[in-house]
């Protein structure tokens, strides 16, 4: 049986619904004594308890993930449209919910899982907040500002566990490419995001929401976001920006009534640094070419390409090349970083993201709630925020070219 974070502060007042659902007495006196003292209780190696908010696409993807991983325990599955829910609970037990606060309150989890649409964040995020549940959260963390900045403000006064679903910066590429960029600091980059529209029509009746700007919260911040994750892990701060845009059936003139996305978004982002990025979007390109990041430095040039971050690097005398077979397949350590700099003697690698990201985001955030650290996850709430203040503020200004 595990204790969650929220067992461990609600101590005695908790106690009875946990006898209710077969804690013994003496991991209850664990736990009231850990209250009382304030102090953390490892989660160790017994089985977590896990919960499922929103059960769509992408929640489906994280139980697989999970599922791949040992000692974890789907306890409980939520969705509005409970049919979604009952089949991940067919696929690996649990009880189905349809509200998230009544699930949080009855299925002692240890961490859950919010897999919402960016429309529909709030009330899962402030139901574990204030039950100090465990969270990782699926980008983007919502569509409205403000919301986000309560939510964060909430995260930081609980000091609550979280992570968030930006998982390419879990991949080896990145983080190799990362790994140079600390020394040798990126002067410009170049991110595409190009594909037709997202949806076939017959598709609209349950995925409709990403063809809307209001529910999504704009396709630069529903998409680009993974690389305006990557490029603040590279470049540092962003200070200014700025955007253009096709409007809605600008190029997509056959769009179904649902669809007011732009046909084309187009960022600059300027960084503390000096360094400058753009980063553009379109969905009105039948025959786009996905996802392209390239990042320029002084003495070296990364090229990511596709959906797999696939690394072509190129450097000047071979500096800070190794071949790819040398480079771990998880970062032993995030605090170990240095470690993995050598010099090698290739001007140029091709190293090929074969890493399951999704798996290995998912078994940092384990390990993460299991040691009650951090120290595993990329991108907590906190950092996910910064990124939303650019995407989201990225909105105010499209079709204005303002600088803000
Ligand atoms: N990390 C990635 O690469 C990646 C890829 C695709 C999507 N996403 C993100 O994942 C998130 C979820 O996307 P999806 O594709 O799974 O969407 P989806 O529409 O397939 O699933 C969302 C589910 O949430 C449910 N839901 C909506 N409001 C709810 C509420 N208030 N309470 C409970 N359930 C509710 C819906 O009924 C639906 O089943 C989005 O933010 C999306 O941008 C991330």
């Amino acid at each position: 049986m595990a204790f969650s974070l929220r067992d461990r502060v609600a101590g005695d007042a908790h106690s009875n619904t946990l006898k209710e659902k077969g804690y013994d007495r003496a991991r209850l006196a664990i736990l009231v004594l850990a209250s009382a003292s304030g102090g953390v209780v490892s989660v160790g190696e017994e089985s977590l308890r896990l919960g499922i908010i929103g059960c769509g696409m992408m929640g489906r993807r994280h139980l697989e993930a999970l599922s791949r991983l040992p000692d974890i325990k789907l306890m409980a599955f939520c969705d509005v449209l409970t049919e979604r829910a009952e089949e991940l609970a067919h696929r690996s037990g649990g009880t189905v919910y349809d509200n998230p606060e009544r699930m949080l309150d009855e299925a002692a989890l240890d961490a859950v899982y919010v897999v919402l649409p960016p429309f529909a964040h709030g009330l899962a995020e402030r139901a574990a907040i204030e039950r100090r549940i465990p969270m990782f959260i699926e980008k983007p963390i919502g569509a409205d500002l403000s919301l986000c900045r309560e939510i964060g403000a909430m995260v930081q006064e609980a000091h609550l566990l979280t992570s968030v679903g930006y998982h390419n910066r879990y991949r080896r590429t990145v983080r190799r490419a990362g790994d140079i960029f600390r020394s040798d600091r990126p002067v410009m980059a170049c991110a595409t995001w190009t594909s037709g529209l997202p949806l076939a029509p017959e598709q609209l009746t349950s995925r409709a929401w990403t063809l809307q700007r209001a529910r999504t919260g704009g396709r630069f911040a529903e998409t680009a976001g993974h690389s305006v994750d990557i490029l603040r892990a590279f470049m540092g701060k962003v200070v200014a920006m700025s955007a253009f845009r096709a409007p809605p059936r600008a190029f997509n003139r056959e769009a179904c009534q649902e669809y007011d996305l732009d046909d084309v978004e187009v960022v600059m982002l300027q960084f503390a640094s000096g360094a400058v990025a753009t980063v553009s979007v379109t969905v009105a390109a039948q025959a786009g070419a996905g996802t392209t990041l390239s990042v320029f430095a002084g003495r070296h040039t990364a090229h990511f390409s596709g959906w797999e971050h696939n690394l072509h690097l190129v450097a000047v005398d071979g500096e800070g090349c190794r071949t790819d077979e040398d480079y771990p397949a998880e970062p032993p350590s995030w605090a170990d970083w240095d470690h993995w700099r050598r010099t090698g003697s290739l001007s140029q690698v091709e190293a090929g993201a074969s890493d399951d990201a999704f798996t290995i985001e998912n078994r940092a955030f384990i390990k993460a709630v299991r040691k009650g650290d951090p120290g595993s996850i990329c991108t907590t709430y906190a950092d996910a925020l910064e990124t939303s203040e650019i995407t989201l503020g990225i909105a105010n200004c499209l079709g204005t070219g303002r600088k803000l």
